[in-house]
């Protein structure tokens, strides 16, 4: 027993008790290093005889190391406490999510004995299915199409050729493949009408639901990438008057009875004539109100009849065969549906919105 004994017994003490890694870096000093006692009787070796002060000394270093050690020691114990309280912290915000969807019961959850957050089907993918069973209810096909589109299909066989001022407002990203600005997002869903047409003879009747790509800002009313329905009638006979009464009856079917469709004369390269489609509006019933500018409409998308240059790009005999055509956005109609302000919430992916509809 020496004077060393009682002191490295209150150092260790120390070194244990600290709740945390914070708190042993600030005992430190305290059990071994400047502040501590065996650094004060390490000051008090000068005086002593050199016997006693080797025998002292070698005790000093002895008890240093232990406790260097035992530090050591209990810093990763306090590393593994903190990791372990961390992921207790983190499985506590998955739990959250699982109140937010209700717990559901899948296979995994069953092996494990415990309940699994279960997702569901986003807004805009809820409302494209109801557009689908309602056309597929009017006897449409649904028929899809590249994302990935060449310029013959965006634009050149509807009618756009190179330079075509109407190009203008189909701004998109290029991919590098093929030559240059060939090979494209595309900026609507209207090619897959020419890739339908290329593909077999009228009749043709189908929606063309997916998603589209601009270079634009994104803010309340726009998204880089947006969700259109397209339609393409191709047969015998078709007139203006089919493509005003299918609209009229998607009008009601989707926004309920006594909403109703207009169209109002426009401009599209690929039909003729064109119109804009507006429904009532869905905030004031057609009262007027801020939504619709005062004017009791909305504007949904463009229409039109099949333009015959179309009609000759892909082939199709222009004098036996008319054909009707529509395309519109699909969040807007999610917008309109859940009163949304802001289309950006339908992209940010936060649960807390998500799971509201
Ligand atoms: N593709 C047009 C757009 O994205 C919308 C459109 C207008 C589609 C007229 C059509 C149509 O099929 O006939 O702005």
């Amino acid at each position: 027993m020496n004077e060393v004994e009682p002191a490295l017994e209150r150092a260790k003490a120390l070194i244990a008790g600290a709740p945390t890694s914070a708190a042993l870096r600030a005992v430190e000093a305290e059990a071994f290093g400047k502040r501590s006692e065996l650094s004060a009787i390490t000051g008090t070796l000068g005086d002593l005889a050199p016997d006693e002060r080797r025998r002292l000394g070698r005790a000093l270093q002895e008890a240093r190391a232990e406790l260097e050690q035992l530090s050591d020691q209990r810093h990763a114990e306090l590393a593994a406490e903190e990791a372990r309280r961390q992921a207790r912290t983190e499985r506590l915000d998955l739990s959250e999510t699982v109140g937010l969807f209700g717990a559901g019961h899948g296979p995994m959850a069953e092996r494990l004995g415990q309940p699994v957050a279960r997702g569901h089907i986003h807004l805009v993918t809820q409302v494209r299915d109801e557009l689908e069973d309602i056309f597929v209810s009017m006897g449409f096909e649904v028929a899809e199409g590249p994302e990935v589109e060449d310029d013959w299909h965006n634009f050149e066989a509807l009618n756009m050729p190179p330079h075509h001022p109407a190009r203008g407002m189909f701004d998109t990203f290029y991919l590098k493949a093929g030559q240059p600005e060939s090979v494209l997002l595309r900026t609507h869903t209207s090619p897959v009408q020419v890739r339908l047409m290329e593909s077999r003879p009228p009749p043709i009747y189908a929606v063309v639901p997916g998603r589209c790509y601009r270079r634009d800002t994104p803010d309340a009313r726009h998204l880089p990438v947006f969700h259109q329905v397209e339609a393409l009638v191709v047969d015998e006979g078709i007139s203006m008057g089919d493509l005003a009464g299918v609209l009229e009856s998607f009008t009601s079917a989707f926004f309920g009875p006594g909403r109703h469709a207009r169209l109002r004369p426009s401009f599209f390269p690929f039909t003729e004539p064109s119109a804009e489609f507006d429904v009532t509006c869905w905030v004031c019933g057609g009262a007027g109100c801020r939504t619709c500018s005062g004017s009791g409409w909305v504007e949904l998308g463009g229409c039109g009849m099949v333009d015959p240059a179309v009609f000759e790009a892909v082939g199709i005999d222009a004098e036996r065969y008319t054909g009707f055509a529509w395309g519109f956005g699909i969040d807007r109609l999610a917008a309109a549906r859940t009163g949304l302000a802001d289309l950006r919430d339908l992209l940010d992916n936060d649960i807390r919105f998500l799971s509201q509809f």
